[in-house]
């Protein structure tokens, strides 16, 4: 990047983003993409659970307090479930925990429930580079400890 294309400091930063991603599904999109060597931002971190419905809420708050600037969880679309209803409560949970984080102010933007399927690695790639540029435009996380 040149410095006439350097338009702010939010250029140059390069946002660490955590994805859980349920085996089943959005992994497996995920390998599809590598595989189709479809082209996504390096930002991303995986971590792979069994479920979207695996994913506490604590997980993704401690994903924040230890620096992840963005958080996804991703699981496999309603119905496709392996553990039948495991993403729909995993939806249930990080709703509640979306509307606690608004009360206290918090930019919710950095964090997103996604489904993806195994057959989406194409979808995958878009989500993350989608996601990538929505948490380079908010800019480092900023956590107070006080
Ligand atoms: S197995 Fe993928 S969300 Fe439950």
């Amino acid at each position: 990047m040149t410095q006439a294309e350097i338009k702010s400091t939010n250029d140059l930063f390069e946002p660490k983003i955590i994805v859980f991603a349920c085996n089943w599904c959005s992994y497996a999109g995920a390998d599809l993409a590598g595989v189709s060597r479809l082209q996504y931002p390096t930002n991303i971190r995986i971590v792979r659970v069994m479920c979207s419905g695996r994913v506490d809420p604590a997980f993704v708050l401690k994903a924040f307090l230890k620096g992840a600037d963005g958080v996804m969880v991703a699981g496999c679309h309603p119905g496709d479930c392996h553990y039948l209803e495991g993403n729909l409560r995993a939806e249930e949970r990080m709703n509640k925990m979306v509307e606690a984080l608004k009360t206290l102010g918090w930019e919710i933007d950095r964090f997103r429930l996604e489904w993806i399927s195994a057959s989406e690695g194409k979808r995958f790639a878009q989500i993350m580079t989608d996601f990538t540029k929505k948490i380079r435009e908010l800019g480092p996380i900023r956590i107070k400890n006080d």
